[in-house]
């Protein structure tokens, strides 16, 4: 069986300190591997997408590979041919695929009928790559992982989830603060509160994303209301850690879920966060082609 990252929940918390560890290798030597020579990675995207495409499709040519960008509207998907039969094809062609799209299941039918990695690079419910990434910030940030709280205020949605999910993995106490019905699911490990105060509260880092994620545009009046008490602004973060910093997935909207003084200030590692995204992909592609079976 190939390796998958669906959710997050495939990694052990070794191969989770293992990747991280890699990641900061990478990151001091992009160069250093060719564990993707000879392969051709798909990367399809239903979704629009900056950061994501950018750093999977650099990572794989500095690891020596070939990233092919499939947009699922141009593929036979959009005239009805089956997801099994898609992954029956990319596995007769490609070495691994990611895929950007809505629904979890779509990724779960890839994976269970293909026989190459499939990685979520965003569905509705998860977004472990950004986690990786912002784990790998925490861990460069503070020099470890164990021990660490993280606050996320906003909008209980994927980028919450896959911070609870693979932060209980890590070891990192993961604080989620939100409206009613706006709040995760309970996640073990994750504590769940309507106060950010409540949440922030010895925190290490301070997370933010939008309050209109992609596909609640139909939403966006009454979630900007409901989440208006949630923005990030330097008050709260100084009731965190003394040495807190500011995060966000990004992209951002200064002045809505983050002020432009915190998104753009001292305290905040966004912009090395958004840079790690490619250094812990390309620890995660390693690890996913690492046992390669393409069955063909
Ligand atoms: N954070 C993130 O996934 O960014 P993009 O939507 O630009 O890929």
């Amino acid at each position: 069986m190939p390796r998958h990252l669906l959710t997050g929940e495939e990694l052990s918390r070794d191969d989770l300190y293992g990747l991280l560890d890699r990641a900061l290798e990478l990151k001091a030597a992009p160069r250093s591997s060719d564990a993707l020579r000879d392969s051709v990675v798909a990367l399809v995207f239903e979704k629009p997408s900056t950061r994501t495409r950018l750093s999977f499709e650099a990572g794989v040519v500095e690891l020596g590979g070939h990233p092919m960008i499939l947009r699922s509207g141009e593929m036979q998907l959009s005239r009805g041919e089956s997801v099994k039969d898609t992954a029956r094809i990319l596995s007769r062609h490609v070495q691994a695929v990611g895929v950007r799209t809505g629904p979890d299941a779509v990724l779960e039918e890839l994976a269970a009928e293909g026989t190459i990695p499939v990685f979520n690079m965003l569905t509705a419910g998860h977004h472990p790559c950004q986690a990786l990434a912002d784990l790998l910030t925490l861990r460069e940030t503070f020099g470890r992982l164990e021990g660490l709280k993280l606050a996320y205020v906003g909008d209980g949605n994927n980028v919450a989830r896959s911070l609870a999910i693979l932060g209980a993995t890590a070891g990192v106490e993961v604080a989620v603060a939100a409206p009613a019905g706006y709040q995760l699911e309970p996640v073990a490990g994750a504590v769940l509160t309507g106060d950010p105060a409540e949440a922030v509260a010895g925190a290490h880092a301070v997370y933010a994303d939008v309050w209109v994620s992609m596909g609640d545009e139909e939403t966006a009046g009454e979630r900007r209301a409901a989440l208006g008490p949630y923005r990030i602004d330097d008050a709260l973060l100084d009731r965190a850690a003394p040495d807190a910093i500011a995060l966000h997935c990004l992209p951002a909207h200064p002045g809505e879920e983050i002020t432009a003084e915190v998104l753009y200030g001292e305290r905040q590692r966004i912009w090395d966060q958004a840079e790690n995204r490619r250094h812990a992909q390309k620890a995660l592609l390693e690890w996913l082609v690492a046992d390669r079976q393409n069955g063909y």
